[in-house]
């Protein structure tokens, strides 16, 4: 198939990349297509020839600078660009998946989240990736929006990429920092690249449609994970509880674990994290 993915410099859009290699990828860059403009996004799709998939994993993802000066960009990111792009491709009849998050939930239930689950979003993140998913669905009905959480993998090529959970663990083992992570937070840690083989494998037929949960199995805190991360490094390092109170200026949703009902489970996010680390 030929693929136009928007978001490839990203950490999930470069597992595209490296994983579906039987694919040919066009990756525009953001100054190569202007996505809050249909036009510009029609006329970079028509120039292209035919296009079979269409993958959005751009986001504005600063959840604590969304609450203030991000607020205006994470609108433009997460809910006008996949509209835009929504819009464009339902004209066209390409086959549209977009990313969403777990954060679309309050994190209130502690059993975890299926898709049939009514989303309520705590921040501004959430709300603007929710807006997101409903303006896909009215523009393009027939679209998929995966729902992903806690990714990691290799570190992606945007000069704007933030640091994920495990290259932090291992920045603070390194320079012998103490290890003090919060003991909250529930949700599904996700390697990027078994994101891309699920889709490969049962999204890109482009025989479904709706909302979908793509997370490794099982959830764990963020102090849990350090313990795990650690313990499969298998180098010296004490990880403990963090004891102060958090002060972020988004206010986190505590249990997010994804529950996947409409496609085969992915393995555990232990097993995702043993493959990871010895490829690193
Ligand atoms: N990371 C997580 O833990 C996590 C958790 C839950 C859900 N998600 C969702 O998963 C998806 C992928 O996340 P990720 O971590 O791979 O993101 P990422 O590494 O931050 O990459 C985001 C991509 O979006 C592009 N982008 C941002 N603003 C843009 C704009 N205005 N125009 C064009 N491109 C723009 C960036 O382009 P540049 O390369 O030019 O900067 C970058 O390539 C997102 O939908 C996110 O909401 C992520």
């Amino acid at each position: 198939m030929k693929i136009l993915l928007f978001g490839a410099r990203g950490r999930l859009g470069g597992a595209f990349l490296r994983v579906c290699t039987s694919h040919t990828f066009v990756t525009p860059s953001r100054e190569d297509v202007d996505l809050s403009d249909t036009t510009s996004i029609a006329k970079y799709i028509e120039s292209l020839g035919s296009i079979d998939f269409l993958i959005n994993t751009t986001a504005y993802n600063a959840v604590d600078l969304a609450e203030g000066d991000g607020r205006k960009e994470a609108e433009e990111v997460n809910v006008q660009i996949p509209k835009n792009l929504a819009e464009v491709a339902s004209a066209h009849k390409i086959p549209f998946l977009h990313i969403s998050t777990d954060y679309v939930f309050d994190g209130a239930k502690q059993e975890g989240y299926t898709e049939a689950e009514e989303p309520h979003p705590l921040n501004v993140y959430g709300q603007t990736k929710r807006d997101g998913e409903r303006a896909v669905i009215q523009a393009h009905p027939d679209a998929m929006i995966a729902r992903v959480s806690r990714l990691f993998g290799l570190r992606a090529a945007s000069p704007n990429a933030k640091k994920d959970f495990i290259e932090i663990v291992k920045m603070k083992q390194e320079q012998q920092e103490v290890m003090a992570f919060f003991d909250r937070e529930t949700s599904c840690p996700t390697y990027v690249d078994d994101v891309a083989r699920h889709v490969e494998a049962h999204l890109f037929s482009g025989d479904q449609k709706g909302v979908f949960h793509l997370a490794n199995q099982g959830a764990c805190t963020w102090y849990t994970w350090a313990i795990e991360i650690v313990k499969q490094l298998g180098v010296p390092a004490e990880v403990v509880r963090r004891t102060d109170t958090p002060t972020r200026a988004a206010t986190i949703p505590q249990f997010t674990e994804l529950l996947s009902t409409r496609l085969p489970p992915m393995r555990s996010w232990q097993d995702a994290l043993k493959e990871y680390l010895a490829q690193t």
